[in-house]
């Protein structure tokens, strides 16, 4: 206990961040941070803290978070710049056996793993897999359509995002055709995602997470955990078996005649230029893992967002309607490129809901490196964790003017200098999402398809759901703005949605 207490008191008064501002049980542990992890509502208190104390608050005693668009840049923007990813990322992919390009914290290495994954995401690779995406993309518009004339069923926005986002990436990574769109008991897998990245993630928080990293694949922690613990298992065996496969074809030379050009089937042949380093087994198990973790639930809370914000916003919903229908005369003609690329409202439709729904929300964390660096003009020591939080950026009135309301507008003419800065919902500089390309065009894609065909409305009875509201928590009291529970890809509920055909 003593010792408790001096190092309290070290931490209050004699710290190297002691100046910085921020609530007392912040700088005395880091078990308020883990707390908002496993609650999911740390980006909420992110943007609190920060309309509390100003643009850097101490969030945990070796953490700082800033709100400023320079801070943005100097931590995440340039290739010099003296970080790299923190602790944190260490224990995610651990159960997995090897890191993967999104959890190595190693420059050099990361460095490598990018280079494996690159021509997964090559302008030649997603051209080539195009035609597969817009096939699941009408496969679900079939699913939503109505029996009868007028509207059809309610669906879960939420949800049907899951399964679409799953379908797509299952076709992608592992030319897998799951159709967990159209059957329910392929669900399985799709279902363990989310639940799976919560746990990664709050557990990945906890102050003594290097002592609960030996124990994630143990038999004791499938015991004590819940769920989300064989969620989790789940989806490691099951990309570990398609990397198996992979390399058995490749070996076997089946692969020219499974005709597969699926991204596993890219790493799987990759080969680093640079250090002549291969993937191995382990790799390519995380790798596909990754992908799958990375790509399909980011896209769909996306997507669920898009549902909400338009069935809540009656003139943006029009105004996205009536621009795909009159840049396309039949749903055949809508495909990536220069005629999708023109509808310039239903791209600042996503803009505004990936600015309100970044689905990464909160602080990711940089560990400053050997030497320190400078942040906003002053001098940070090496070890200190830095870090913006997309959601109190997002949301800051200095970079977006009345920053709660949904206003595709926003984004179309002169967008001011300092709102592009601060825009950031794939990260920026090496380490900004691989897939960003790939989510426009899906998102682009899924929308032109949906609002092309049908009309769009939140299912009476249900008004509300997805939304803010009285009683559920601090920062949640919006009813017009879409619910996040923070993880890798975030917890959500609705909206209600039904469709009939066009007028
Ligand atoms: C709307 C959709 C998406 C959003 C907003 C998004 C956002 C992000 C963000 C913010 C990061 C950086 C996280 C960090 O620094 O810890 C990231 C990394 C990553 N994302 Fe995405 N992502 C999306 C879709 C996708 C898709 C479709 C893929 C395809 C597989 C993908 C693959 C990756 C990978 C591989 C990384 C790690 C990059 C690296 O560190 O080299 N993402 N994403």
């Amino acid at each position: 206990m003593p010792l408790t207490v001096a190092l309290w008191i070290y931490r209050v008064y004699f710290h190297p961040l002691s100046r910085y501002p921020g609530p007392a049980s912040y700088k005395l542990s880091g078990w308020p941070l883990s707390w908002q992890a496993y609650q999911g509502d740390r980006h909420i208190w992110h943007l609190k803290d920060h309309e509390k104390c100003g643009p850097i608050v101490r969030i945990a005693p070796n953490t700082l978070s800033f709100n400023t668009v320079s801070a943005l840049s100097a931590i995440y923007g340039p290739r010099s710049a003296n970080v790299e990813k923190g602790e944190w990322y260490k224990t995610f992919d651990i159960a997995a056996g090897t890191y993967s390009s999104f959890t190595e914290t190693d420059r050099e290495k990361h460095a490598v793993r990018r280079r494996w994954m690159s021509p997964s995401f090559s302008a030649e690779s997603l051209k080539a897999n195009e035609s597969n995406v817009i096939d699941i993309i009408e496969r679900f518009c079939g699913t939503l359509k109505p029996k009868d004339g007028g509207w059809g069923e309610k669906w879960n926005a939420s949800d049907m995002s899951t399964y679409l986002g799953f379908d797509i990436m299952g076709a992608l990574v592992f030319g897998a055709d799951f159709k967990t769109v159209q059957e329910e008991e392929n669900r399985v897998l799709a279902d363990s995602i989310l639940p799976a990245s919560m746990l990664m993630y709050w557990v990945s928080y906890l102050p003594l997470a290097f002592l609960v990293r030996p124990l994630l694949r143990t038999r004791f922690f499938e015991t004590v955990g819940s769920k989300s613990v064989a969620d989790n298992n789940r989806l490691i065996d099951y990309s570990q078996s398609q990397a198996r496969i992979r390399v058995s074809e490749l070996r076997e030379e089946k692969r020219a005649e499974s005709g597969r050009i699926d991204f596993l089937s890219h790493v799987v042949e990759a080969e680093d230029k640079k250090t002549s380093l291969r993937p191995t087994l382990p790799d390519l198990g995380t790798e596909s893992l990754n992908m799958i973790n990375a790509g399909a639930d980011p896209f769909s809370g996306v997507l669920a967002g898009a549902f909400f914000y338009l069935v809540h916003n009656h003139d943006a919903l029009r105004k996205a309607s009536e621009e795909v229908r009159s840049t396309f005369s039949s749903p055949t003609e809508i495909v990536n490129g220069p005629q999708l690329n023109s509808c310039t409202y239903l791209y600042a439709v996503i803009e505004e809901t990936l600015r309100r729904t970044a689905p990464v929300p909160s602080h990711l964390p940089r560990v400053v490196l050997g030497g320190g660096m400078m942040i906003d003009d002053q001098y940070f020591p090496a070890s200190t964790v830095v870090g913006v939080p997309m959601y109190a950026i997002h949301h800051n009135p200095a970079y977006f003017p009345d920053p709660f309301s949904f206003t595709p507008e926003r984004w179309l003419g002169n967008v001011p200098e300092l709102s592009r800065r601060a825009f950031n919902p794939f990260s920026i500089g090496t380490r900004q999402c691989s897939g960003r390309t790939l989510a426009y065009m899906q998102l682009k894609l899924t929308l032109a398809h949906v609002l092309w065909r049908y009309d769009l409305r939140e299912a009476p009875g249900e008004v509300g759901r997805g939304g803010g509201g009285k009683g559920m928590g601090v920062g949640r009291e919006r009813e017009d703005e879409f619910q996040m529970w923070d993880a890798l890809g975030f917890g959500r509920n609705g909206p209600m949605v039904e469709v009939r055909a066009r007028e």
